[in-house]
């Protein structure tokens, strides 16, 4: 059976302040962090109470100690005074916090909770240093005592209340770690009333409910945290993604206003190129890569005389020459952008020729790198399918034929036919088009 008699209560009481202690620190650092970050007033008074609540078990951290290495038990009328008035000001701070109807009656909540406590303070302490008999730390007399815990109580009450009430995310893990005070409150109104202060598995019942108290809220807290960071970085990416999008459409714009032939040409060349790369199953990164290789192939046409570009006349070899510097001038215009650089190759390649008789380089196979061959056959069979000023369109079966005849020799014949499927075709004999059911 334990011994009752030979309980080190100051000991006892001095780790479980100790332990408070650094719980309270880390809720004031967490809180603080959560308003510098999104300067969200709730986070604002919880580290105010969070804070009020450190000063408060520093003090009486301190006092245990000087106990402890004196040897004295501390008389004084100021320190338990204090150590409720502080408890009694870091709870209206958190109550506070959830008071977000309107900001004036949160105002007008601290004000006329903390007049109380300025007013009052001064008198309690008046008073136990009256009555004073309770000499062992941190008791005070019962009435002063009463005060605080009361009044306490009610805060804790009222603070559940507001979480109800408030739009905050986090309600129902913070409304769990308050009603865990709560019963400590009672517990300890219960200890003070009834028991008068002797059962100590009571004593320790009160720390074991603060320690269930800063768990709980550590961890609704933490989840809010973890939850805001998640959350924060999803904008950020779709505010990213947003500006990409942004930028490509401008340019892609730029060009259509340009040359009246390639007029939706880049949206369909990419439907084309996306068939493909799903049916190859590339993973989703190099999907979007091969989306925006597509979508601005020819880009590089920004830079070509609009004459050559609208010119519904056979061109000269001079102007031949020119308009085949597209891809360079494509991937120099997307190499100058930073979040764009990745299509460069895309976009310099997609004029090379399987057989390696294509612009700018020459380049055979699989030298080609694979986007640039999936944007070649979607290129080549969406220019035979529309209007362009040196020609008609054909039919999509002509096309399809037409490219098929390519395969090998101007595309990549495994590509060839994965397109041809896509459509709905089927190769025979790497030349005949029958449909499919
Ligand atoms: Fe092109």
């Amino acid at each position: 059976m334990f011994d009752y008699s030979n309980f080190d209560y100051t000991t006892f009481r001095l780790y479980i302040k100790v332990f408070s202690f650094v719980i309270a620190l880390l809720l004031t650092q967490m809180t603080l962090v959560e308003w510098r970050r999104f300067r969200n007033t709730v986070y604002k008074y919880l580290a105010l109470g969070f804070g009020t609540m450190l000063l408060q078990i520093s003090l009486i951290v301190i006092i245990n100690l000087y106990s402890i290495v004196s040897g004295l038990s501390y008389h004084s009328t100021i320190i338990p005074v204090a150590d409720h008035a502080l408890r009694t000001l870091s709870y209206i701070f958190i109550a506070a916090a959830f008071v977000t109807a309107k900001p004036v009656y949160r105002s007008r909540f601290i004000m006329v909770n903390v007049a109380v406590l300025v007013l009052l303070t001064p008198v309690m302490g008046a008073l136990w240093s009256h009555n004073g008999t309770v000499t062992q730390p941190p008791y005070i007399g019962m009435v002063e005592e009463s005060f605080f815990e009361l009044w306490n109580t009610f805060l804790l009450i009222y603070t559940i209340r507001t979480i109800s009430k408030s739009e905050v995310h986090i309600k129902r893990g913070l409304v769990i770690a308050t009603s865990v005070l709560v019963v400590k409150q009672l517990i300890h109104l219960a200890n003070l009333y009834l028991l008068n202060d002797q059962p100590v598995h009571f004593l320790a019942a009160e720390p074991a409910l603060l320690i269930l108290y800063f768990y709980a809220t550590i961890s609704t807290i933490h989840k809010e945290i973890i939850g805001n960071i998640i959350q924060a970085d999803k904008e950020k990416t779709m505010v990213k993604e947003k500006s990409y999008q942004d930028v490509i459409r401008a340019l892609i714009t730029s060009l259509e206003a340009k040359d009246k032939y390639t007029r939706g040409h880049s949206d369909r060349v990419t439907e084309y190129a996306m068939l493909i790369g799903n049916k190859l199953d590339l993973a989703p990164d190099d999907l979007t890569k091969l989306y925006c290789g597509a979508i601005l192939h020819d880009i590089g046409k920004i830079g070509i005389d609009e004459g050559i570009l609208n010119n519904p006349l056979t061109l000269g070899d001079d102007e031949i020459t020119r308009i085949k510097k597209h891809p360079e001038i494509g991937a120099k215009i997307v190499s100058s952008i930073d979040s764009l650089s990745y299509v460069a190759p895309a976009v310099l390649y997609h004029h090379e020729r399987f057989d390696g008789t294509g612009y700018p380089f020459g380049l055979k196979g699989t030298e080609i790198p694979l986007h640039a061959r999936i944007i070649a056959v979607s290129d080549a069979f969406d220019a035979m399918l529309s209007v362009r000023s040196y020609r008609n369109p054909v039919s999509k079966q002509t096309a399809i034929n037409e490219i098929i005849s390519g395969a090998g020799t101007q595309f990549d014949s495994d590509l060839v036919k994965v397109l041809v499927e896509e459509l709905g075709f089927s190769m025979d004999n790497n030349k005949a088009v029958t449909r499919t059911a």
